[in-house]
């Protein structure tokens, strides 16, 4: 059986993942993939972890370039994650002709562009499954079983330590920074948590499933990203009320010639699927014109099921080396010559539903005030409700719109921060409800 050879750099948490699965599973892995896949090089700066896998004579090394250097490594495996160093040791593999696998989302988002094109020209592949969604197939699934597909809308939980945070705030009633200490813990979080907390790693993967979606660049710097931080207890308790559950979606939207990509806080029904998608659990739902609507579940973070991905693509590539067909699938799913600049709408120009929390004062005429200036700006109210106690000598007014366009609701809440009847600036939370008709 033919031996290939893999250089597996950045032993952390998912690097380990991913050695145990080749070497625990080596035997099954071979026989799918055809070849004896053989862990030739394990590079990292910290030998002395105790990661629980005892490794071969010679294959830990502190010197990742020589991994990518060596002639006979046929498959790089980067985990080291992060952008200088994993761009670097990338393209100078992809220079050496290696086949790359990276799960290295934020190196994608922002250099995917110049990295795939590197690849393309040296007619290597580069797989990244593990980029998105933790063990969710979702790359191949966009890539290859819905080819036949103009993909029209997909919305997604794709960031395992927000979900946890707000699936725990929402259920136990836990603050936000023990279910962050929590999520940290599991080795969920990145190491700069505020990446997951401000919404950037979901951006990130948004960026990346845009591309081989529609068939465009990848363009992270267009995507409105707002992330959870914002979010208080009382606003999840007013989400309960109107049984919606508040979730961090990624959402893209194909709009004739653009498309409409954001991140951010998003009150969904209890009723729709992703609201039962907890935990540290990763979901999204993709339409597509000829498949209608599909859903991936599964775990999107953490050490085993992100080396699975990683494990899932290794196969692929070795399986592309022995039928000499590399390169058969193209990299971000389109032909390069395909791929076009579409353009992301501005979030000014989106038109979806909203719920407002203001901090107004009880007293006569502030009700009428607040949406006499909604209404000014054409937008129209579903529902008003004033609830709870006063608290600092204001009581929360909630207010669920109809459809109204982002511009006109931005210069609505600029004009009511400014009545001195309402204390902070208002909390504004979109809804997406696919039973909401206007
Ligand atoms: N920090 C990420 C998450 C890891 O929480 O989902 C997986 O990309």
């Amino acid at each position: 059986m033919r031996k290939i050879n893999i250089g597996l750099l950045g032993c952390g948490t998912v690097g380990t993942g991913v050695a145990k699965i080749l070497l625990e599973n080596k035997d099954l892995i071979s026989s799918r993939a055809g070849a004896e896949l053989n862990l030739k090089y394990v590079a990292d700066l910290d030998p002395g972890r105790d990661r629980g896998i005892k490794f071969g004579e010679g294959v830990f090394t502190g010197d990742a370039f020589k991994v990518v250097d060596d002639p006979e490594t046929d498959i790089i495996l980067e985990m080291i994650g992060g952008e200088k160093i994993a761009k670097d040791l990338i393209l100078r593999a992809i220079k050496n002709g290696k086949q790359v696998v990276t799960a290295n989302k934020a190196l994608l988002a922002s250099c995917g562009n110049e990295i795939f094109g590197a690849a393309a020209a040296k007619g290597v592949d580069v797989a990244y499954e593990a980029s998105v969604g933790g063990c969710m197939p979702i790359i191949k699934t966009l890539r290859e079983s819905l080819a036949g597909n103009h993909v029209r809308s997909m919305t997604g939980i794709l960031n395992g330590t927000c979900n946890y945070i707000l699936s725990k705030i929402t259920d136990d009633g836990t603050t936000f920074e023990s279910a962050l200490s929590e999520a940290q813990a599991k080795g969920f979080a990145e190491a700069d948590p505020t990446l997951d907390i401000e919404g950037h790693d979901t951006a990130h993967k948004l960026a990346i499933l845009n591309a081989i979606a529609y068939g465009m660049e990848i363009n992270l710097k267009d995507i409105y990203i707002e992330g959870i931080s914002k979010i208080t207890p009382l606003d999840i308790e007013f989400a309960k009320q109107f049984e919606y559950r508040i979730k961090l979606l990624a959402i893209s939207k194909k709009r004739g010639d653009s498309v409409e990509a954001r991140v951010h806080p998003t009150m969904i029904p209890c009723k729709n699927l992703l609201s039962n998608v907890n935990g540290s659990l990763n979901a999204v739902t993709i339409s597509g014109d000829a498949v209608g609507d599909i859903l991936l579940y599964g775990l999107g973070a953490g050490m085993m099921p992100t080396a699975s991905a990683v494990i899932s693509d290794t196969v692929d590539l070795a399986r592309n080396i022995l039928s000499g067909s590399v390169g058969r699938i193209p990299l971000l799913s389109f032909r390069m010559a395909g791929i076009r600049k579409i353009p992301v709408m501005p979030v000014d120009e989106i038109s979806t539903h909203y719920y407002f929390r203001f901090a107004a004062l009880d007293r006569p005429g502030v009700l009428s005030k607040i949406s006499g200036i909604l209404g000014n700006y054409g937008i129209s109210l579903k529902s008003v409700h004033q609830k709870g106690r006063k608290t600092n000598g204001s009581v929360p007014i909630v207010m669920l719109s109809h459809l109204c366009k982002e511009a006109d609701v931005k210069k609505a809440l600029d004009e009511i921060s400014r009545l001195d009847v309402v204390g902070t600036r208002p909390a504004l939370i979109r809804i997406e409800d696919d039973d909401q008709e206007d």
